[in-house]
């Protein structure tokens, strides 16, 4: 787990002249989210959180219940993840086949979303395994720490950084990635990449395809202020994304990998050809083998139709608009209760 290596990322994914380098996180034994399980499950044992043999118990879209299982067989203990039906059968499968349980929520919590209902489900499993504990990866301040590793394998690669690209989803990885490479590199620009229909940078909640990056909370562990500027993704940019890297560099991924390949595409043609931009790829394509590069999938999602823009349209406040397509805004801010509709009062959004 970790040491993963870089790749360059030029023409013709690129225009000549310009690319960008690739942090490939699929290259652990799970993907990314080995390094926040592994380094959450170390520290709860280490301070008495987690006793010996005693359960884990985590809602997941997949990677990070991927990680945890490795935790588990590593260390010791049983695991339960609890998920919802957008995850793919492959990795339900491999995850039984780590020796984790996998706890399937059939519906939507009506406020906030898959999310709260998988959390609610969390609580219920909680209570009925004594001395079971939930990383609660959301809120983990170790979720961030997890990554530093990361940054400092990036300054050994790279050299120096002068962007880094990174996508969103409970803000682990930006915030640990980005808070040690800033203290590096003072000038450094630190772009955010979520999906449409996101509430984390301020736009109101709604039906989402794609997994991994993007949220229907308000996770403690994003660090706004680091952020120089936010894009949102739709899926169909992010299929076109990640296939097309398929096709021109051989190594792609997956939603969140599109998302920031698309993105970090466009940093690349706009910066100046000496900036060194890293990009991190959270894992790879195997596990969207079913759905993003699935053809009659795809097509039955109405994600084929159109090609991406070449560039973001622009907002000024992420209250500005609704946004429905690739857009790109320069005010990163917290937001505001006011904006945070009908969430108010859950457990998440309590600071
Ligand atoms: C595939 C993938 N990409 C991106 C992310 C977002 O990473 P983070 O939770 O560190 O913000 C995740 C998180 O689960 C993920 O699984």
């Amino acid at each position: 787990m970790g040491d993963t290596p870089v790749l360059w990322v030029g023409e013709p994914f690129t225009v000549a002249g310009r690319g960008f380098w690739a942090k490939l996180e699929g290259h652990n034994p799970g993907g990314i989210k080995d390094r926040a399980a592994l380094h959450m499950v170390r520290a709860a044992r280490e301070r008495g959180q987690l006793p010996p043999g005693a359960r884990i118990v985590e809602s997941t879209s997949g990677t990070l219940g991927l990680g945890l299982a490795l935790a588990g067989v590593a260390f010791g203990h049983p695991v339960s993840v609890v998920t919802d039906p957008g995850m793919e059968p492959q990795v339900a499968g491999l995850l039984r086949a780590y020796g984790a349980e996998v706890h399937t929520v059939t519906a939507p919590h009506p406020v906030g979303g898959w999310q709260q209902a998988r959390r609610e489900r969390v609580a219920e499993l909680l209570a009925a395994h004594p001395n079971a504990w939930c990383p609660d990866q959301y809120h983990n301040p170790d979720n961030v720490a997890a990554y530093r590793p990361l940054a400092h394998e990036l300054v050994a690669q790279l050299g120096r950084v002068d962007t880094l690209v990174v996508s969103v989803g409970t803000g682990g990885h930006s915030a640990g990635i980005g808070r040690v490479l800033r203290s590096f590199f003072p000038a450094l620009r630190v772009v955010g990449v979520d999906t449409c229909a996101s509430t984390i940078f301020g736009q109101p909640a709604g039906a989402r395809l794609m997994r991994g990056l993007g949220s229907s909370i308000y996770p403690r562990n994003v660090a706004y202020e680091l952020f120089d500027e936010v894009h949102w993704v739709a899926a169909a940019e992010a299929v076109w994304a990640a296939r097309a890297l398929a096709r021109t560099r051989y190594a792609t991924g997956g939603w969140s990998v599109g998302a920031v390949a698309l993105v970090t595409r466009w940093v690349a043609r706009t910066s100046p050809p000496e900036e060194r931009i890293a990009a991190v790829f959270p894992d790879g394509p195997h596990r969207y083998v079913g759905t993003v590069f699935d053809d009659d999938w795809c097509r039955a999602h109405r994600l084929l139709e159109h090609l991406p823009a070449e560039d973001p349209q622009e907002i000024a406040w992420s209250g500005e608009t609704v946004v429905t397509r690739w857009t790109r805004c320069e005010r990163v801010e917290r937001p505001a209760p006011a904006t945070r509709d009908g969430s108010r009062g859950t457990a998440e959004t309590a600071r």
